[in-house]
């Protein structure tokens, strides 16, 4: 890679056409901002240093930024007066003269790669250039500034759009807008392009033609892959880029060893990590920074955020978000994991069963109908159908501790704080507000009584219009059929 390598970052400007509150690289595709991406692909170069240019709600943009690459030099542009002006500001913010290459990238080309930008890079110092443009041949060049060759097909110029002749707006070869220029011819050529155009504003394109009027090498190498250097200007766009790049994640988990039954309807973040053998099922997204071990099965129909899945485990039409689930282990279908989350190998978290900040030891399991809050649940117990850990006493959350070994009956409620044992059992329909000693069981609900007969009197009362009065009604039902 160049030794001396400075890679400038446009970001200043606003992005109208996204109609947003946020800024338009800050928008996300892949489960990352566009300028993340970029940055991910500029740090992929490994420059001396990185310099983003920001304006337009720099608030939002500069700390962003500085989040996803420290390193990075903030440069800021009080007033968007072009690309130009925008290189000026940031070649200005160095203070010192820079020497060697200067790669320039836009904050909004989501696909693009870092091995791009390095091949460039390297291209343009070997031909020894005074200016070298990424360009690409389009089938739509409307908008973008168009590359004007001569006879020899040498690069004489950069023609934007507003300022074309209609000749040139046929030429179908466009400036990607990443270009790369040696830092010296930069700093003077910056020095001398004016404001005068269609847009008045200073264009960094116009470098081009003073370096060709200075007799320098200029050249432009058009990219294959002509998505990589795509911007998304509207939400259309944003989505067709989003589209394109799940696309070419999971043809690469693919190709990494991963079973995916239906790509286009399967979504996988770009910081998704899964190991081999992995199994994804119709309808799945994996968003953010989930990881999945070998042999795991995921789908059909869920949604799992910045999960931990372990190998062999299976999570069936479920929703999870910051959950841990264990080796072998299963989920679903119909369940919801929320954060804190963390079942242990071979558990299980069953059919409409909802978590959140639930510790459920190896081996434990929530099989049915089931809500567990602030829980904790040690190893190979098992929660009866229908339990509420009722966590919440309308103030505060409290946890409830269950050990290992314990068999909870159907219809439980624990009133949160509490602990029931290793060992222990509670009855069907016990409401534990109580601790329950290790090995004991716990019971709360009444003696069952009988009332022979009650039942068919009842019927008879209401047949012969007498209300449920003459069925001995003892009101301890609350059936409505007496009125
Ligand atoms: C620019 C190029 C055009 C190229 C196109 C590719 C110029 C004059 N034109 O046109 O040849 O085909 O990109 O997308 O360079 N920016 C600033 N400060 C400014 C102005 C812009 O930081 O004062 C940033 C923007 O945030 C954006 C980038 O520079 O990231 C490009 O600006 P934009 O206004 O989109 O340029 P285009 O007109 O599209
Ligand atoms: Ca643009």
């Amino acid at each position: 890679m160049p030794s001396n390598l400075t890679v400038v970052v446009l970001a200043a400007g606003g992005g109208t056409r996204m109609k947003s509150k946020t800024m338009k690289v800050l928008h996300e595709v892949g489960g990352r901002s566009m300028i993340g991406h970029v940055l991910n692909a500029v740090k992929a170069m490994e420059p001396e240093r990185v310099i983003a240019v920001v304006g337009t709600q720099r608030e939002q943009v500069g700390p962003h930024i500085q989040q996803h690459l420290p390193e990075a030099i903030l440069a800021v542009q009080e007033t968007q007066d072009g690309t130009g002006h925008a290189v000026r500001v940031a070649l200005d913010s160095v203070g010192t003269p820079l020497h060697g290459t200067v790669v320039v990238v836009t904050g909004d080309t989501p696909l693009l790669r870092g091995e791009s930008l390095r091949a460039f890079a390297e291209e343009h110092e070997a031909a020894e250039r005074a200016v070298s443009i990424l360009s690409g041949i389009v089938a739509n060049p409307h908008g973008y500034g168009r590359i004007v060759r001569n006879r020899e097909g040498d690069v004489e110029a950069i023609v934007e759009e507003k300022d074309a002749t209609p000749l040139e707006r046929e030429i179908g070869e466009i400036n990607s807008g990443i270009l790369a220029f040696d830092a010296e011819f930069l700093a003077d050529a910056l020095g001398k392009i004016s404001n005068n155009n269609a847009n008045a504003e200073y264009y960094l394109t116009d470098t081009v033609g003073i370096a060709r009027d200075a007799g320098l090498t200029v050249g432009a190498h058009a990219i294959d892959d002509v998505s990589q250097t795509e911007g998304a200007n509207d939400r259309a766009q944003l989505a067709a880029l989003g589209r394109e790049l799940n696309r070419r994640v999971v043809t690469q988990w693919m190709k990494d060893g991963v079973t995916v039954m239906d790509p286009e309807t399967t979504w996988i973040d770009a910081d998704v990590v899964l190991e081999r053998d992995v199994t994804i099922l119709p309808g799945v997204q994996l968003l953010g920074s989930c990881v999945v071990g070998e042999d795991a099965v995921i789908g059909p129909d869920t949604t799992l955020k910045d999960c931990e899945i372990g190998r062999g485990a299976r999570v069936i039409r479920s929703h999870g978000e910051l959950a841990v689930v264990g080796d072998e282990a299963t989920v679903g279908p119909f369940s919801y994991l929320r954060p804190g989350t963390n079942l242990g190998s071979r558990g299980k978290i069953g059919a409409f069963v909802e978590t959140k900040n639930a510790q459920i030891g190896n081996g434990s399991k929530v099989p049915h109908l089931s809500y567990v809050g602030d829980a904790e649940i040690g190893e190979e117990t098992n929660i009866g159908a229908g339990t509420i850990f009722a966590n919440y006493d309308g103030t505060n959350k409290h946890r409830t501790r269950i050990g290992s070994r314990t068999k909870t009956g159907s219809n439980n409620t624990f009133i949160a704080p509490v602990q029931v044992g290793d060992d222990a059992m509670t009855g069907g329909g016990t409401t534990v507000r109580n601790d329950v000693p290790d090995g004991a069981l716990a019971v709360s609900s009444g003696p069952q009584r009988i009332l022979e007969g009650w039942a068919e009197r009842k019927r008879a009362a209401a047949a012969s219009g007498e209300g449920a009065e003459g069925a001995g009604n003892d009101g301890s039902t609350t059936d409505g059929a007496a009125g």
